[in-house]
């Protein structure tokens, strides 16, 4: 999705700039623009459709100084990839300029308001209406007396952003105000860093962090203006609002591919210290429990629970079904999985005791955060399992759990996956123990988990094997992804993986619901990749195997059991190690993710920047 930095400071904005957005660039984009006041205090703009590159070429050619300035990664939803239509936008004075992220609900009421004044649009974004609406007021007599240019500008901002419904995250520059940025959100994360002689606004902290680990999250309906030195933070209402400093504890060299190919290899790669983190220092022997503090829920909250309803987005929901299983089987609590996007609008039936568990990597899903608003509207405690700390839903929710997987660059989600069912599982112990698991069997499970990190490591060492398989298949049209009882939403995820990094059309199935009538797709063009671990429904997915063998289909199997039936009936089977049956979702999501990756560097393509797809999905 769209993505925000702005710099103020003693050198170049240019460089800076540009290098916040290449590293914004994860989130997926299809045009870029940067401007900045120029010593000469003018507003210069520049813009390119294409990878970031493009833009640096066009200043090359045509170079922009100045020492602050705005920048913008656009992922196009109202109006097609153009230069034209990639911020930042310029009012029609050509004195102020804005760049926004989200969607503004409201702006063909706006634009028609505003056209009806005289203005003359040039775009054909949302977006646009912003900066007329900001240079209206900026410029309206009424407003001039109103003190200096900063102050004219601040209620400019202010009247403006109660005018917008619908989500945004904005940075504005004005060229009578050439010391200052102001910045508002609503629905839209921004975040201000404190640098040495400088300030940084951006979209995600990934744009700055190499020049600062102070930040500042603004909150929803909050403004603020920054200068090289100061900053301050006001409501809409332009009253003051005091904001705690944080600092982050990311490392530069967590957010650097480290010499893999992709980001979505290294990711994967880094599982066995990841899934460490998200257990390390939770698992309780004495206690026969895992520890997690933040739920802030007493044994009684837990007794009392009498439902869970878990709402998430793609791979996150994916994990989430997993939990499910778990949950159910060790807690004995009813579990509900639902899409965050259908959830918000089916009128969820939410009761005193239902506990909400909201999942996401970035913390800023917007059909996630909708959720988990309507959740808490109707009086659900809401508990958030996110990676990203201080995101918006990590702060919005009643309590949480940070999965801990460390920044997440590659726009598919791997790594997140793998802790967030390692989360799942904590706490599926932790409630459990309060409902009555035995001691016996909490400790084994937990000290099998710590085995985790080692069996990821023996699957990453077989990885070349992995390679050798997933070559075979690159170029195959179609795929379906097969599984049982909690191996179900690991093939969704399987299927997921495909299709969006190699956009080979691929399917995630229960296995049994395959002869209900996917089965007819199947012929001697057809992959399925079916997960067979050992497990009392082995026989059933052997029975499910032979169908599709039957109908001449090609079939990977992935499995931890030597079997004569599977090596015979499939094309290639994947071995992985053999662990506790709770944890086997975990390990085979890896030859999963490997699969998909290595078919998708064999079709040659863009495996971490998938065409059209968005890292952080902030807009409905
Ligand atoms: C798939 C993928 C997406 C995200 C989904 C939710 O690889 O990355 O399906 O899982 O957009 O994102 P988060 O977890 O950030 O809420």
């Amino acid at each position: 999705m769209c993505g925000i930095i702005g710099f103020i400071g003693r050198t170049d904005a240019a460089p800076i700039l540009i290098e916040g957005l290449k590293r914004l660039e994860y989130r997926g984009y299809d045009s870029s623009g940067i401007a900045t006041i120029s010593s000469a205090g003018k507003i210069e703009i520049r813009k390119e459709i294409g990878k970031i590159v493009e833009l640096e070429k066009i200043i090359k050619h045509n170079p922009i100084n100045g020492k602050i300035g705005i920048a913008h990664t656009r992922w196009a939803t109202h109006g097609g990839a153009t230069v034209t239509n990639a911020h930042p936008h310029i009012g029609q004075t050509g004195k102020i300029t804005i760049v926004h992220n989200g969607i503004i609900e409201n702006y063909a009421t706006l634009k028609k308001h505003l056209e009806k004044e005289g203005r003359e649009f040039t775009t054909e974004t949302d977006s646009e209406v912003i900066v007329h609406l900001i240079e209206r007021y900026y410029f309206d007599t009424d407003n001039q007396d109103d003190g200096s240019p900063l102050t004219r500008l601040e209620k400019a901002v202010s009247d403006t952003v109660k005018m917008l419904e619908g989500t945004f995250g904005i940075a504005v520059l004005c060229d009578e105000v050439p010391d200052t940025i102001i910045g508002a959100r609503k629905g839209s994360p921004l975040v201000i860093g404190i640098g040495k002689d400088s300030m940084f606004i951006a979209s995600d902290i990934n744009a700055f962090v190499t020049y600062t680990k102070q930040v500042i999250y603004l909150d929803d309906n909050e403004i603020v203006t920054i200068n090289r030195d100061t900053y301050q933070t006001k409501n809409f209402e332009r009253a003051p609002v005091s904001k705690d400093i944080e600092e982050i504890s990311w490392d530069v060299d967590e957010i650097g591919r480290a010499g893999y190919d992709h980001f979505m290899l290294k990711e994967i790669c880094e599982q066995p210290d990841s899934v460490r983190n998200a257990f390390i220092g939770r698992l309780l022997y004495e206690q026969a429990t895992a520890k997690l503090g933040g739920l802030k829920l007493s044994n009684k909250d837990i007794l009392n629970i009498d439902r869970i309803l878990i709402t998430a987005c793609g791979t996150a929901l994916h994990a989430g079904m997993v939990g499910k299983y778990i949950i159910e089987q060790l807690a004995g609590i009813p579990v509900e999985v639902d899409f965050a996007s259908e959830f918000r609008y089916r009128n969820p039936i939410i009761r005193p005791n239902t506990l909400v568990l909201a999942i996401s990597q970035s913390g800023e899903t917007a059909d996630t955060l909708a959720a988990l608003r309507e959740a808490k509207q109707k009086g659900a405690t809401v508990m958030g399992i996110c990676n990203v700390v201080g995101s918006t839903i990590a702060r919005e929710c009643d309590g949480g759990v940070y999965v801990h997987a460390g920044p997440e660059i590659g726009v598919a989600s791997t790594k997140a996956f793998t802790s967030q069912v390692t989360v799942m599982i904590l706490l599926a112990i932790y409630f459990g123990r309060v409902r009555g698991l035995s001691r016996d069997i909490a400790n084994k499970l937990m000290k099998e988990i710590e085995k985790l990190p080692g069996a990821i490591h023996a699957i990453l060492d077989s990885k070349e094997k992995i390679k050798k398989v997933a070559v075979k298949y690159a170029g195959t049209k179609h795929a379906f992804f097969m599984g049982r009882n909690d191996q179900y939403p690991v093939a969704l995820e399987g299927a997921l993986k495909l299709k969006e990094i190699s956009y080979i059309d691929a399917n995630g199935y229960p296995a049994a619901e395959m002869k209900h009538g996917p089965i007819a797709l199947i012929d001697e063009e057809h992959l399925t990749v079916a997960l067979a671990p050992d497990s009392p429904l082995l026989e059933k997915m052997i029975a499910n195997i032979q169908e599709i063998r039957a109908r001449n289909g090609k079939i990977v199997t992935v499995t931890d059991t030597k079997n004569q039936m599977i090596e015979k009936l499939s094309d290639d089977v994947i071995k992985i190690p053999k662990v506790h049956p709770a944890l086997k979702p975990i390990l085979m999501a890896l030859p999963m993710q490997l699969f998909a990756y290595y078919v998708a560097v064999a079709m040659e393509c863009d495996v971490d920047q998938p065409r059209n797809l968005a890292k952080s999905v902030t807009v409905e």
